[in-house]
């Protein structure tokens, strides 16, 4: 067998693999409905982040960050109130410091990470990112407002 031949040949098998795992997948999506796991910023509260009170003194604070913010930003609350963090990101992995606290995750892509922290002291808390993350790194800072 020539040389060519094998070559054509080697060919023709790895273009009629590359066909069937395309139909296999054209399969799965069309057929068995299987697709991939949507992002975690297209599931409530991860759309637009938010702060939500679940007792007096308790609140979750579900924080996207993206290019180069999170929000909600400032989140407000009230002197002695413990908050359960749920950090996520839209875009590239970020992080999030929040000066003066214990508290400090990596924000990534489709993953929700968590923290907890009590702010007794009233005051601004700045949130800064730490992870490089492009141009506009660091100027991506957020706040925390504890009020008296
Ligand atoms: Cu976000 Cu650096």
């Amino acid at each position: 067998m020539s040389a060519e031949t094998v070559e054509r040949r080697v060919t023709a098998v790895s273009l009629l693999f590359a066909a069937a795992m395309l139909g296999l997948l054209g399969f799965a999506a069309l057929r068995l409905g299987i697709s991939v796991p949507n992002h975690v910023t297209t599931v409530k509260p991860f759309t637009e982040g938010q702060l939500i009170q679940t007792a007096p003194g308790r609140y979750e604070a579900h924080v996207v960050s993206k290019m180069f913010s999170f929000k909600p930003d400032p989140l407000k609350i009230p002197k002695g109130s413990l908050v359960d963090f749920y950090l996520t990101t839209t875009d590239v992995v970020h992080g999030f410091y929040i000066e003066g606290t214990d508290v400090n995750l990596m924000a990534v892509p489709n993953a929700v990470n968590y923290a907890q922290a009590r702010f007794d002291r009233p005051g601004k808390y700045r949130v800064v990112c730490h992870e490089f993350c492009g141009g506009g790194h660091q100027d991506m800072v957020g706040t925390i407002e504890v009020t008296p």
